[in-house]
């Protein structure tokens, strides 16, 4: 197991210990792992070119870590709890024991299906325990996985699945989520009648609903289990060898498949789980993200099974079938972790105190949020009524890229603040530019964080396109890794995450660019151009706005349109992407070299009359336009 801070002392000295020795600390932490031969060099890197590599050279296999590590001592433990949508529908467990056999028989089937070391396989499952087993399974083979969203479209799906040329896909029949039902198959056939690559698509059945059936690549999950063999011997992997591709937004419209590697994964998230958590061993963990997002992958699968811990899946909303939901299941379970984003809580807050005032959880200690800034309201509402006074809150930042938490309280053991991230976990090292680049010292200080020296969880690529890795994280700032994001750090050293500086919005901790969007709205047919922003929204934190301009916009259509235009948005990327609210305008403010200076936009929404120099623009009179429109709304 990996050591564990447990003072504020012992934080301080091993935070300088991992800046002083940075590769020290981390071989340190990287031998209490599994190794079948050792690194040649422990980092090796430069981010100029940029390249990182952690612990190169050493053989291993992850799953190796998760099971044969720990069979020994906790075959017989639960290692995986999994709450069906329906509280009525049975619970159902798996020891690391059973787990591992049901991993290595679908580590089986893939072979079965030709799956090789380095090759791409597509899940797009909703929070069902076969999408931890099809990732595990991969992952002893050697196989890279590309967890897709169970709530993305086809098109998005397909997208994802042409750029990784994947080799098969996992899919199910069809998803529970609160009162709906989703039809993963019919949208998954719709995908893969674009996807080429794609030769086997393995189907769970989950709802049982009417579906179609191709013979020729379509194969039921239990079928295949059932004629596979339980014994799968694990391929062994160099530390660089990529694990998953998990593919994010960004500032311009294609998907950034971001590249995480084995080694340096494996040892990150477990460190960073344990410590932040302070997960002593027996304890139960249920982090309520969903898989198809980098929360689940690092901590509902990697993080806590390298670390032998008990987590809980839980397969459907915080509202269903009422707003007590999450405070059940962690009755149920006796819950000592709990971890969510703060939307999450905004939208328990508002349905009222009766669905949790005859809740008491005795058995939580920890309570943590990730995804998006937590606003003080929240955090006290979180901190009351969820955790009853005693339990601390690690509110922690991290993102896709960055593979686990950065900036975060460890739980109990560093003082926390209403909103504050508070401090960098050991071996990170943030650094604060202003918009010129210069480094911001000192207290007291607002700018760009960005980080300055390599961790093992570090993305190593994005998948088939290291310029544009090169461009989004490294291009910036020569010489650090640019988060993207702005940050305050106060008076006394603690940092306040403030949201996104880029072209990204946050939608209920759901990251979107707004490149995609507008390219979404573009394809509709009466559409010209497009702008999207991100206004503040009581639960969602942030929504969506979007300034459309139309060729033509039929008498009385107004609302038909915008509803026309919401639902390909919805088609085209996710209903998560929809607009909140549609303005027709007769045009864009825009650069003279025709960029659109999305800038003046969010401040007409925020009632911000301060635009800066206007004149410069191709069409300056197009703002007080949209200014009068929009005082219309
Ligand atoms: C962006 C990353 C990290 C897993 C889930 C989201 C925002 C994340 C916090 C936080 C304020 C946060 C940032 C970041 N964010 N955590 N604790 N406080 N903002 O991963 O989709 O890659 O998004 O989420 O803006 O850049 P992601």
């Amino acid at each position: 197991m990996v050591p564990k801070i447990t003072s504020l002392s012992g934080y301080l000295h091993e935070y300088q210990r991992s800046i002083a020795n940075p590769t020290g600390f981390w071989a340190n932490i990287a031998e209490t792992f599994f190794w079948r031969k050792k690194w040649d060099n422990i980092l090796s890197w430069d981010f100029h070119k940029p390249k990182v590599e952690w612990f190169k050279g050493g053989k291993l296999n992850i799953t190796e870590n998760i099971f044969e590590r720990h069979l020994f001592q906790r075959g017989e433990q639960t290692a995986l709890i999994w709450e069906p949508n329906n509280p009525n529908e049975a619970t159902r467990k798996y020891t690391y024991e059973e787990l591992f056999l049901e991993v290595k028989s679908f580590a089986n089937v893939l072979r079965n299906h030709a799956v090789k070391k380095g090759d791409r396989v597509a899940i797009y499952l909703p929070m069902v325990p076969e999408l931890t087993i099809a990732m595990l399974a991969c992952a002893r083979i050697g196989a890279i996985h590309s967890v897709i969203f169970a709530g993305f479209s086809s098109n998005a799906l397909a997208e994802r699945i042409q750029d990784a040329e994947a080799k098969v896909l996992i899919t199910s029949d069809g998803g529970f989520r609160g009162d709906k039902i989703i039809n993963l198959k019919d949208t998954a056939d719709e995908a893969l009648a674009k996807c080429p690559t794609v030769d086997s698509n393995i189907v769970v059945k989950r709802t049982s609903q009417n579906i179609q059936w191709n013979n020729k690549i379509d194969f039921w999950w239990h079928d295949e289990m059932d004629k596979a063999c339980e014994d799968a011997p694990s391929e062994v992997m160099d530390a660089e060898d990529p694990l998953f591709i998990l593919y994010t937004s960004g500032s311009t419209g294609q998907p950034k498949g971001v590249l995480h590697t084995i080694g340096g994964y494996m040892i990150y998230t477990a460190y960073t789980f344990r410590n932040v958590f302070q997960y002593s061993s027996g304890d139960v963990y249920f982090c309520a993200a969903d898989i198809g997002w980098i929360t689940g992958h690092s901590y509902i699968v990697y993080g806590p099974l390298l670390e032998g811990a008990t987590t809980v899946m839980f397969e459907g909303t915080p509202l269903y079938p009422t707003p007590s939901r999450y405070w059940e299941i962690i009755n149920k379970h006796e819950v000592n972790q709990f971890y969510t984003s703060p939307t999450a809580l905004r939208s328990l807050m508002s349905k009222g105190q009766e669905w949790i005032e005859k809740f008491n959880m005795p058995s939580l200690r920890v309570l943590g949020t990730v995804g998006e800034p937590i606003n003080e309201e929240a955090w006290h509402w979180y901190h009351d009524h969820v955790g009853g006074n005693k339990c601390p809150i690690v509110d922690t930042w991290w993102q896709t890229e960055t593979g686990g938490m950065m900036i975060s309280p460890l739980a109990g053991v560093i003082p926390t603040k209403p909103a504050f991230a508070t401090l960098p976990l050991p071996g990170i090292q943030p650094l604060i530019v202003d918009n010129e680049g210069d480094k911001l010292c000192g207290n007291s200080v607002e700018g760009n964080l960005c980080i300055k020296f390599p961790w093992p969880g570090i993305a190593r690529t994005l998948w088939n396109n290291h310029d544009r890795y090169s461009d989004v994280y490294f291009g910036k700032y020569k010489g650090l890794f640019y988060t993207g994001d702005g940050v305050r750090r106060d008076e006394d050293g603690y940092y306040r995450i403030l949201g996104r500086m880029d072209d990204v919005i946050n939608v209920s901790g759901h990251r979107l660019g707004t490149a995609e969007i507008e390219n979404a709205i573009n394809e509709h047919p009466l559409v010209t151009e497009s702008a999207v922003i991100g206004y503040k929204h009581e639960i969602k934190g942030k929504a969506i706005f979007a300034f459309v301009v139309c060729n033509h916009i039929p008498e009385g259509a107004d609302d038909e349109l915008k509803n026309s235009i919401g639902k390909g948005v919805s088609m085209m990327i996710s209903a998560i992407a929809r607009p909140d609210k549609i303005l027709f305008v007769e045009g864009l403010p825009k650069t003279r070299s025709g960029k659109i200076m999305r800038r003046i936009l969010r401040k007409i929404v925020e009632n911000n009359g301060d635009y800066g120099d206007i004149s410069t623009l191709l069409n300056p009179d197009i703002v007080e336009q949209i200014e009068i429109q929009y005082k219309d709304i």
